[in-house]
């Protein structure tokens, strides 16, 4: 099976060997990958829902790996026991609805040691939990995929050195790493953050002008950071 570029770069930080796990699988192409290219043995393949899962097994069928995509029906990590699985991937989810996930399932996260992440929106209320509960951010990525760009988050037990909350949100490694699309990332926050207080500018009463005000100073300090980074 040939990835997509989003789900081809997770796959990249998956580490050969060992088990790895993909909560929220869908139409399970990540797991399929991993097995056909030889990188697992044996992937578990969750998902909340019957209708993706359903969908899952057929992919997994019509490709006879039955044997190696272990699909099961449930909520996050509540379908593994502790020592299932060394590497947890957890992609295509709002970086919020990750976090829950992830401390919700404390027993199995002791075993893991790799979370390969892929949050489509709140990366950096994620990086804060992350930082925050003894992981560290080892690496991240940037993918343009059909004009859109995606955060890549890979995190392993340790400590995260970055406390900074700024630069949490905005992704400390993609800063020290320069990567690529940096720039181009960068732009779309401050242009947001624009955009929004262009909204608020007409905002009369004190609780909106205090809004506009933290905003612009928010603004401010993720220019200073982008200043300094690029
Ligand atoms: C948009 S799909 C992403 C599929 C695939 N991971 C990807 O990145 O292409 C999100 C999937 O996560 C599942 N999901 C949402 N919350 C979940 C949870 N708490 N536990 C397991 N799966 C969940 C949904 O049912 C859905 O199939």
């Amino acid at each position: 099976m040939e990835l997509a570029k989003r789900l081809a770069a997770l796959a990249a930080y998956v580490p050969a060997g060992g088990i790895a796990a993909d909560i929220g699988t869908d139409h399970a192409y990540l797991p399929i990958f991993l097995i056909e290219a030889g990188i697992s043995e044996k992937v578990i393949a969750t998902d909340l829902n019957p209708g993706p899962l359903e969908s899952a097994k057929r992919a997994v069928e019509k490709r006879h790996l039955e044997d190696h995509v272990d699909l099961r029906l449930g909520d996050g990590l509540k379908t593994l026991l502790p020592g299932e699985a060394e590497v947890l991937v957890l992609a295509g989810m709002g970086g919020n609805t990750i976090k829950e996930i992830l401390a919700a399932g404390p027993g199995v996260l002791k075993s893991v040691n790799r979370l390969v992440m892929q949050p489509m929106a709140d990366a950096g209320d994620l990086r804060i939990w992350l930082a925050g509960n003894g992981w560290k951010i080892i690496g991240e990525k940037l993918v343009d995929e059909d004009g859109r760009l995606y955060q890549i988050v890979v995190a392993e037990p340790g400590r995260e050195l970055f406390d900074d909350k700024l630069c949490l949100e905005l992704g400390p490694r993609l800063i020290e790493g320069r990567d690529p699309l940096l720039n181009a990332y960068l732009g779309k926050i401050i242009e947001q953050y624009e955009r929004a207080l262009s909204g608020m500018a007409s905002g009369k009463n004190n609780a909106a002008r205090e809004k506009a005000g933290l905003l612009k100073n928010k603004l401010e300090r993720i220019r200073k950071v982008v200043g300094r980074c690029l």
